[in-house]
């Protein structure tokens, strides 16, 4: 479906983004191997949930839903380390990387048989990286392509720990070895090049797992029961990042996000926004189930161009697609190096980024592991593609927000992947 996004003379609003996607479907999914009934209140909402929550299902855990004090909070009730039962169909990712390689951590050590896939996107994308360690634990897996695609089918295995060297720093590679080292003989490390989200280990952690982690090593010992979590999720980062570029790069807008998630491992885009000269606060810095959060109110502000590489790259991976938009605006240049992972997201998010702004007016050459941008454009409304990517179409809209006239974005469903309510806050936020 199409959708039409003006330029606005203002931007005003308070939103509160849906509940943080990364940590819902890991307190999904380690609460239904514990040993209790568990709330998770703020779940995520959009299709990537129904993914994680059905490939759950099908493995015999219940899921309840239900609204308490206004707040949708799913119920859990943990099926113990040994209790998941053999699917009767295939189970179903979606679009949902996290739930493919999440899951996939999972079926590798049970001793039944199951099969694991994914819309046309996810069945495009690299799982050799998660099949290479589960091999070596001694997961029996195949996958198409000679492994290295799904659909992935798994054949039970009693596993045993390994030392893993991991060759990209990628959060839901390092969360499958994790997960399957609870299950294995011995102890699992991995060693991660850069680090990434660590809501896993947290998590792991506040339920009572042995997980150390040494510099960038972490150790996991398999443990004879998980206690079951509570937990309030707070609001996704990667959904706030939209508003707080929107209300960076606009000239004329104030905005609140509330209650976003600011795990150090995520704040990569605060950081590069800070260093771009955006004016944000953070308000009311609280912290539950291990998880802080906070309040942050982004002004218009005069941005200047950066280089976003190195160690920061895991940190803010998702949100560089609209970084871009936001360097469209700044002064001078923004350099994105090694970021060649963006190339192997829900779309090649390089090429659908600089193909879409330059349609608007920016000037962003491709290279292949970035962009560079050059700031200062003044962009102009035109149609632009999403690809099908929730990120990319969000993205194009923060643009049409700052650009002159209509901007047509194609496909702009997908944005229900991770935040169904966008578009009508987006409305709402045009003053
Ligand atoms: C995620 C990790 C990242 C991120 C994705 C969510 C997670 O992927 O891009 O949106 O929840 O672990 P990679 O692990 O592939 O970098």
């Amino acid at each position: 479906m199409e959708r039409t996004v003006h330029g606005s003379e203002r931007l005003e609003a308070t939103v509160i983004p849906p509940g943080d996607k990364s940590i819902s479907h890991r307190a999904a999914l380690l609460n239904a191997i514990s040993d209790g009934q568990a709330r998770v209140a703020n779940f995520c909402v959009g299709d990537d949930r129904t993914s994680m929550l059905g490939c759950l299902r099908g493995l015999g855990v219940e899921i309840s839903e239900s609204v308490e004090e206004g707040i949708e909070t799913f119920t859990i009730r943990g099926r113990g380390l040994d209790g998941l039962t053999e699917p009767s169909d295939y189970l179903y990712s979606g679009n949902s990387g996290t739930t493919m390689r999440l899951v996939s951590g999972l079926l590798a050590a049970q001793s039944f048989f199951s099969v694991i896939t994914g819309d046309s996107s996810l069945r495009g994308r690299p799982m050799k990286r998660i099949l290479t360690p589960l091999s070596m634990m001694g997961a029996q897996v195949m996958g198409r392509g000679g492994g290295s695609l799904a659909p992935l089918a798994f054949d039970g295995g009693d596993l045993h720990g390994i030392e893993y060297e991991m060759p990209v720093a990628s959060a839901q590679l390092k969360s499958c070895i994790l997960i399957a080292g609870l299950f294995a003989e011995g102890e699992t490390s991995v060693i991660q090049p850069a680090e990434s989200r660590d809501h896993t280990e947290r998590m792991m952690a506040s339920m009572g797992a042995d997980v150390e982690q040494e510099g960038m090593r972490l150790t996991v010992r398999p443990p004879s029961r998980l206690a079951s979590l509570d937990i309030q999720v707070p609001c996704d980062i990667s959904g706030a990042a939209f508003w707080l570029v929107a209300g960076a790069a606009h000239p004329n807008a104030r905005i609140t996000v509330q209650g976003v998630g600011i795990n150090p491992s995520r704040t990569g885009v605060l950081d590069v926004l800070r260093e771009m000269g955006a004016n944000i606060r953070m308000e009311n810095v609280q912290e539950e189930g291990n998880e802080p959060s906070a309040d942050l109110v982004v002004e218009s502000s005069d941005l200047r161009g950066v280089e976003i590489s190195g160690d920061i790259i895991p940190r803010v991976i998702d949100e560089l697609p609209v970084l871009a938009v936001a360097a469209s605006q700044a002064t001078g240049q923004t350099i994105i190096r090694d970021a060649a992972e963006l190339r192997v997201k829900e779309s090649d998010r390089i090429s659908a980024t600089a193909v879409g702004l330059n349609a608007l007016g920016a000037k962003i050459r491709e290279i292949e592991d970035g962009m560079m941008i050059e700031g200062g454009s003044k962009l102009a409304g035109a149609e632009v593609e999403s690809h099908g990517d929730h990120r990319i179409a969000m993205s194009m809209a923060v643009a049409g927000l700052i650009a002159d006239g209509a901007t047509t974005i194609g496909e702009s469903e997908a944005a229900d992947v991770s935040y169904p309510t966008f578009w009508g806050e987006l409305d709402d936020a045009r003053t």
